[in-house]
């Protein structure tokens, strides 16, 4: 079987994927003419001519505007669902999806609108197309701690459909410490926590989601390298990185693929996961980022397969349930 199929065809988790970062240019355009708004660019062609960025900030400007064409449920049902239907493709068995309901409630739209088209969408995909799935609410992290905590306090009214909370948006600047007392709110109301960190900020910022937000994962996390103690700490614990390679390729953390830190990281005994981030404007849904990977470093079978356990493992899902998708991986490659 070549590479490219048995990359295809391996089952995996996604646990690093913005909902509104696989809105594809096509369905922007579709949503925008019949939500009646105007756009900046007159062409499919010409919005992806736009998503060439220097950092994080350049992305997230574009981000944020392209989300503006969202504005019903049946959009964030759209959204979500051919997002499931692209994972569907390349045997993506679960998946956990980050949500930023900031970025529409700040402008006008109702919390229980985004939700409930992005939920309905996933039982949906769990139900037709075998995808389970968990929800991480993210606060954005340019904004107020008070935004954040009203945030929190919206989504009370949805607690059994959100599973954990995150942290995401500019981080030069906004330290995870800046969220200590939202997270503790949160963490006392049930919810699991992640964070964005490391990705353009330093270890410190690694450090203080650890300590001051208790997260379970750390989304990016390649800073890490740069402090010894830190990655001791990362892999005492096995805290997983869900790394996103496309990504910080595009968000030029890296200047290609053989310059990314992911071989090294792995080197020093990190549970380490594979995933697409924001697909849409960085040219790879999560199969394209395995083997992105691969090419980069001649990853072996054993070696991807090892990747998809690890998506497993690192899930929020019960050990039942990942015991029964890491038998089915090691199965392929015996
Ligand atoms: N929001 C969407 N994608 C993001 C990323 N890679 N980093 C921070 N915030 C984001
Ligand atoms: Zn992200």
């Amino acid at each position: 079987m070549d590479m490219n199929i048995f990359i295809q065809n391996i089952p995996k988790a996604e646990l690093h994927l913005h909902i509104e970062g696989t809105l594809e240019p096509g369905t922007l355009f579709r949503m925008a003419e019949r939500n009646g708004i105007r756009l900046k660019y007159n062409s499919v062609e010409a919005l992806r001519r736009a998503y060439r960025f220097d950092n994080l900030q350049s992305f997230l400007d574009i981000y944020y505007e392209g989300a503006g064409v969202l504005q019903k449920e049946i959009d964030f049902y759209e959204l979500t669902w051919e997002y499931l239907l692209k994972a569907k493709a390349q045997n993506v068995r679960h998946v956990e999806i980050f949500f930023d309901p900031q970025t529409h409630t700040e402008r006008g739209i109702a919390f229980e609108t985004v939700i409930n088209g992005i939920y309905d969408a996933l039982s949906d995909g769990s139900r037709n197309l075998d995808i389970s799935f968990c929800l991480i609410m993210c606060f954005l992290r340019h904004l107020p701690e008070s935004d954040a905590f009203e945030t929190l306090s919206q989504a009370l009214d949805f607690k059994d459909k959100i599973t954990a909370v995150g942290l995401d948006s500019s981080e030069s600047g906004n330290p995870p410490s800046k969220f200590k007392r939202v997270f503790e709110k949160a963490r006392k109301e049930g919810f699991l926590s992640v964070a964005h960190a490391g990705e353009e900020g330093p270890p410190e910022y690694i450090w203080e989601a650890l300590q001051d937000l208790n997260v379970r994962r750390i989304d990016h996390g390649v800073r890490a390298l740069e402090d010894p103690s830190l990655i001791n700490e990362l892999r005492h614990r096995q805290i997983p990185l869900t790394v996103c390679p496309l990504s910080n390729i595009k968000l030029c953390v890296f200047k290609t693929m053989q310059e990314h830190n992911f071989k090294k990281l792995l080197d020093q005994g990190l549970c380490l996961t594979v995933n697409s981030d924001d697909p849409a404007y960085f040219g790879g849904y999560v199969a394209e980022n395995y083997l992105a990977l691969q090419n980069a470093f001649q990853f072996t079978r054993n070696d991807i397969a090892q990747l998809a356990i690890n998506s497993f493992s690192a899930a929020f899902i019960s050990e039942d349930k990942k015991d029964i998708f890491i038998e089915q991986i090691k199965k392929m490659v015996e």
